[in-house]
């Protein structure tokens, strides 16, 4: 089976996935998920969809990208949702928003990875970050062989509880992501490099006379804040003290790679 595979990524925890299963799949070809302004037709036998868990849900991109994405009814469908360890609802909400276009998912995979998410602190202590990493691969490993025999299960999800709660957070969040850029804010040691405003997959950052300034349709993926290279990029008060991330093995040149597949397109308003 031909194997399509769409990544979006925001410090390169999917990419790595993704990389990862495209090695253990025979056939799969790997894409940036586009930002669309119109429908995504795809001819393949399998199309999986990565990328990062937000809010324990799915991030207003993929939401976005999944409701332009025109597949075969017989495709056979997938996800992987990478996340820091709540994977919630998220492969739920991504079944129902399917279902919506008369598509069904065949499985959903969550994979945890070291957390991105800085307003609330760091990644974790290294040996921590390793062992998920360990997990992480050997995990890929069965889903790549599911998805080769085409298996459909149920798709992985939290407790009962936590997913009621979570939901109603998620969904009480969501229209309000885009203006949460507002929390940004820029110390003395940005030098202008402008790399912030190159990695960013909605063109949200203007490089003006000063400093970097955000325009408010961000999607919160924090590459910006997690890329700059001088860590000048705050959010909120906690952040100067916190730790930066990006997945190891993912360069600042597959970031820019990203943000060109989505530059290109005119960023649409906020709404998913
Ligand atoms: C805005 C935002 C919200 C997040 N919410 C969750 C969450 O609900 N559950 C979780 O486990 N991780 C959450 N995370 C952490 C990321 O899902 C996790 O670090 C993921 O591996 C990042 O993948 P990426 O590097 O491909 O962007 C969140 C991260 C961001 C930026
Ligand atoms: S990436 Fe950092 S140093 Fe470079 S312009 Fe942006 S805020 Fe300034
Ligand atoms: S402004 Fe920063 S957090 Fe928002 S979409 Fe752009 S890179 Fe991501």
């Amino acid at each position: 089976m031909k194997t399509r595979l769409y990544v979006y990524t925001g410090t390169g925890n999917s990419l790595w996935v993704a990389r990862q299963l495209a090695l253990e799949l025979k056939e799969a070809s790997l894409e940036f998920m586009p930002n669309p302004s119109r429908d995504v037709e795809v001819e393949a036998g399998g199309v999986g969809i990565i990328f990062p868990v937000h809010v324990w849900g799915l991030p207003i991109h993929v939401v976005r990208f999944v409701n332009h994405l025109q597949v075969k009814s017989e495709t056979y469908l997938f996800a992987v949702a990478v996340n820091a360890g709540q994977v919630a609802a998220t492969l739920l909400q991504l079944q129902k928003l399917l279902l919506t276009r008369n598509l069904s998912l065949a499985s959903g995979y969550s994979v945890a990875l070291p957390s991105n998410y800085i307003p609330w602190g760091g990644p974790g202590p290294i040996d921590r970050q390793e062992r998920r990493f360990t997990e992480a691969r050997e995990k890929v490993k069965v889903i790549a062989g599911a998805i080769l025999q085409s298996q459909r299960q149920r798709v992985d999800r939290g407790f009962f509880w936590q997913n009621i709660l979570f939901s109603s957070i998620y969904k009480l969040s969501f229209p309000r992501i885009c203006k949460l850029d507002k929390n940004f804010w820029v110390d003395e040691k940005c030098n202008r490099c402008g790399i912030c405003s190159k990695v960013c997959p909605t063109n949200n950052i203007e490089m003006g006379d000063e400093k970097p300034t955000w325009l408010h349709r961000c999607e919160q993926c924090l590459a910006c804040i997690q890329w700059c290279p001088q860590e000048a990029i705050q959010y909120g008060k906690k952040t100067p003290k916190y730790q930066r991330y990006h997945h190891p093995e993912v360069t600042l040149q597959d970031m820019l790679h990203q943000a060109d597949v989505n530059q290109k397109v005119v960023s649409p308003t906020c709404k998913g």
